[in-house]
């Protein structure tokens, strides 16, 4: 039974720390995973990173579709000891958000599309494809496993008052 864990925020340091390399993909992992989605979801988000949730891996969960668009279904994606293995160079403005700097919303320019390499929760190794927002996601999660929030890269920081829109709020 996944259980609902508490999301860490600014400036707790796990959120600044680099997160370990996964190697054991037993029951604790499936656990983490687990609730990792279950926060997310209940959150709501559309990633989370296990710093978030206070556990220093590198795992990272997404679920993600265009709701305008039929073609990109939601999905959900758990990738352990994710990498950025190839990129295209060029990149997109967008705005973020984060579960972890409540009420801030920033201008962050990332790859506009990227191959996430990493693997899934059975250890399997995974290679994932992502552009647009799947691909900003993915760079917002894997930073995080790294320490850096969405803050240190954006040109411009917001304070935003009563709710922020979903497509936004990324983790
Ligand atoms: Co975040």
């Amino acid at each position: 039974m996944a259980e609902l864990r508490k999301i860490v925020t600014v400036p707790d340091p796990v959120l600044r720390r680099k997160a370990h390399k996964v190697s054991d993909f037993g029951p604790d992992l499936q656990h983490l995973i687990d609730d990792m989605v279950e926060t997310m979801r209940e959150a709501p988000g559309v990633g989370l990173a296990a710093p978030q949730v206070d556990v220093s891996l590198r795992v990272i969960v997404v679920e993600f579709g265009d709701e305008d668009d039929e073609e990109v279904p939601k999905k959900l994606y758990a990738v352990v000891n994710p990498e950025i293995a190839r990129t295209s160079g060029e990149t997109v403005m967008g705005t973020e958000g984060c579960l972890s700097i409540p009420g801030f919303v920033g201008e962050v320019e990332r790859l506009k599309s990227v191959t996430i390499k990493g693997q899934n929760r059975r250890g399997q190794p995974v290679r994932i494809k992502a552009d647009g927002w799947l691909a900003r996601i993915f760079q917002h999660e894997i930073d995080h496993l790294d320490g850096v929030l969405f803050t240190d890269r954006a040109t411009q920081v917001t304070k935003v008052e009563g709710e922020v829109e979903q497509a936004i709020l990324m983790d």
